[in-house]
């Protein structure tokens, strides 16, 4: 199937109660650990590529080129969108440029005003080829790739401005954070959770920093509107602990375990058992 759109994928999940996962990408093992798993599944998904996982890989068309060819080598029927994650203002007309299906422009960090007619601006440009957009209010907290949120929670009044602007998906500090959480974290905030819901008029919600929440606070976020799920963290730490086994058992060290087709093994089966849990947890499988 070609690369599409997040937005139908969402406005089905949100209607049906569910949630799509966005799985970040940062490398060949990782796309194609996402594909083969969906597709088994059948769940729709969205690839999430941040700014700088995108430079890693060789810039936006190379992450399209690479997408494209493996969603065609390995027959994949179930709908998948390629989303910039938290790009900035230039960021995003890059990505737009280079084919991308969908774009998160994250100007949480812009005073108010800016931020919302930078939103106004990129919503126009991306909706004019057909690609989705996402906006995000209050930052999320943690770090990613340099950029550093304070862990706010959003104000549901902004979120109504910007929900207005015609963004696909919302994204609102709700006490979510990337990468680990701390052990005295006080979870999600779903009175916000709701308000912004409730202010919003219904749009798909996105709940970032997706790695360490326990299934029931997520499930329940989904009940309340959440529809797109993102993870990133938790792949790296399973794909790092299963390569680290591999190699304190020695195994690089027998015949030739050395080869990167055996060596990066053991990583990606246990990315696509991570990807497996998270999509019975988000309830996203036979819904393509
Ligand atoms: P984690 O790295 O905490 O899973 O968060 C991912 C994310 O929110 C990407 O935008």
């Amino acid at each position: 199937m070609a690369i599409v759109s997040a937005k139908d994928m969402l406005i089905k999940a949100h209607a049906e109660g569910y949630g799509v996962a966005q799985i970040n990408i940062n490398n060949l093992e990782w796309i194609k650990a996402v594909l083969t798993t969906v597709e088994e599944l059948k769940s729709p998904v969205i690839l999430g590529v941040s700014e700088g996982a995108a430079k890693y890989m060789g810039g936006y068309k190379n992450v399209m080129a690479m997408v494209r060819a493996l969603d065609e080598f390995y027959n994949v029927s179930v709908p998948v969108a390629v989303h910039l994650d938290h790009g900035t203002y230039e960021g995003a007309y890059k990505a737009l440029a280079a084919g991308f299906s969908s774009i998160m422009f994250d100007g949480s960090h812009y005073p108010f005003e800016e931020n919302l007619a930078k939103t106004k601006e990129i919503v126009a440009a991306c909706h004019a080829k057909g690609v989705s957009v996402e906006a995000e209010v209050g930052a999320i907290g943690g770090e990613e790739d340099g950029v550093i949120g304070m862990g706010e929670v959003a104000d549901p009044k902004e979120c109504q401005v910007i929900a207005e602007t015609g963004v696909d998906m919302l994204a609102a500090g709700i006490g979510n954070i990337h990468g680990k959480y701390p052990a005295n974290w006080k979870g999600l905030n779903f009175e916000v959770l709701a308000e912004v819901q409730r202010v919003t008029g219904g749009i798909p919600l996105v709940l970032h920093g997706g790695t360490g929440i326990p299934a029931e606070m997520v499930q329940k976020a989904i009940s309340l509107g959440v529809s797109k799920i993102n993870v990133n963290t938790e792949l790296q730490l399973v794909f790092a602990a299963a390569t680290r086994k591999y190699i304190e058992a020695g195994k690089d060290l027998e015949g030739k375990g050395f080869d990167p087709r055996k060596l990066l093994a053991p990583g990606y089966e246990a990315m696509k058992e991570t990807i497996r849990e998270k999509i019975a947890v988000f309830g996203s499988a036979n819904k393509a």
